[in-house]
């Protein structure tokens, strides 16, 4: 009994403390479309106290996967996973100028891209062996390419699907950077239906890149975070510190991103939607923030269109006061936040790292890195057929 009282006082807390950082920081004007989804709007109380229930003969665990880094589901519902193999990122795998510390002993021999069959979890494709040092993100973009970073090469990759070749390669290989043509540990790609995308850099620098889709720079936004700042003032609303996970939401032009270290999501103008007449780019102006006390380290997010939501997961913090593992969820129509965790005897979320849905919303995957890398996957009651 008391447990649920609290829960209820919980959401209520955490429900006042989003709609006030969304009162805070929401331009209306910069926004397209508001409610688009307009029967999300419906049933409010009642969808509330819904979960999504743990997927029958999951979560998916095999001796064949190492850490397991990110997820994603081809517009085939194929899921794929982008694993380490033998690898594993230790406190001296780069040394303090962010340099890779065991280039020399070689890629990854095992394929560190798995294609699984979304409802039996038996795996149909294998790629990615001898190439890849520490693969962080993997994104498949409407075509169905994917998208690779690997934070030990400083590199991102584009993945052609029919070939299984590297059509693109940016940065170079093994050098940290902060220029336009080098990367330092970046961690996530964001790709837009017209191609251009977005890149998340990552562990050691604050920003967001812009690319074209051919791969031009250009723009980048973000600032550097002032760690244990004594200041009252409020941390500029586009410092960031480790931006881990992008998602677009192009249907309100934001690019939004999980700032690991500072506990929070934000969005920004992505800038695809209004061309300036002059055909000049934009990006990276601040229009809103996620953030509460449950949040706590933001490692993934996703947004899936057909619930106008966006999901999340945190991670294990370093406070002293522990945050209970869980997965969020964003109704961006409604400015409502609920958080749930698989409720099943033995289901115990141990170091969540990314978080995504299949294309319709039917089903959400969380990745577990380590110490046993593990696939949950939940059949989402907010979809409806
Ligand atoms: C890190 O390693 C690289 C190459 O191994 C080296 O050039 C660089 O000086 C090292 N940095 C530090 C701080 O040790």
């Amino acid at each position: 009994m008391a447990p649920s009282v609290l829960k209820v006082i919980w959401k209520v807390l955490i429900l006042a403390r989003f709609c006030v950082l969304l009162a805070d920081a929401y331009q209306p004007n910069e926004v397209q479309d508001p409610s688009p989804y307009g029967s999300l709007e419906q049933d409010s109380a009642e969808q509330q106290e819904r979960k999504p229930s743990q997927a029958n003969s999951w979560p998916l665990r095999d001796d064949s996967y190492g850490d397991i880094s990110s997820i994603a589901v081809h517009p085939t519902g194929e899921l794929f996973i982008l694993h380490r193999g033998s690898h594993m990122w230790r406190e001296d795998s780069f040394n303090a100028s962010n340099v890779y510390q065991e280039l020399d002993k070689g890629a990854i021999p095992e394929d560190v891209l798995i294609g699984v069959d979304s409802e039996t979890g038996e795996k149909h494709h294998h790629w990615g062996r001898n190439r890849f040092y520490m693969p962080h993100g993997l994104t498949i973009d409407e075509k169905g390419n994917f998208w690779i970073t690997d934070v030990a090469l400083h590199q991102v990759f584009k993945v052609d699907p029919e070939q299984l070749e590297v059509a693109m390669a940016l940065g170079e290989a093994g050098v940290p950077g902060a220029d336009k043509t080098h990367f330092c540990k970046p961690t996530d790609v964001a790709v837009a239906s017209d191609g251009t995308f977005f890149v998340a850099d990552g562990y050691c620098n604050s920003r967001v890149i812009k690319f074209s889709p051919k791969g031009d720079f250009l723009l980048q936004f973000g600032r550097a975070s002032q760690p244990g700042s004594l200041s009252l003032s409020p941390s500029p609303s586009d410092s960031l510190n480790i931006p881990h996970s992008l998602a677009l939401v192009e249907n309100y032009d934001l690019i939004c991103v999980a700032n690991r270290e500072d506990e929070k999501i934000q969005c920004f103008t992505a800038g695809l939607a209004v061309r300036k007449p002059d055909d000049t780019e934009t990006a990276g102006k601040f229009v809103l923030q996620v953030a509460h006390p449950q949040l706590s380290r933001v490692f993934a997010i996703h947004y899936t269109p057909a619930l106008n939501k966006l999901y999340a997961v945190n991670g294990v913090g370093f406070s002293l006061q522990d945050k209970p593992l869980q997965i969020f969820s964003v109704d961006l129509s409604k400015n409502d936040i609920q958080a749930w965790n698989p409720e099943e005897e033995g289901a115990i979320l141990s170091s969540p790292h990314d978080i995504t849905l299949s294309p319709n919303g039917q089903y959400i995957y969380v990745a577990d890195l380590a110490p046993r890398p593990t696939v949950w996957k939940f059949v989402n009651d907010d979809f409806k057929a």
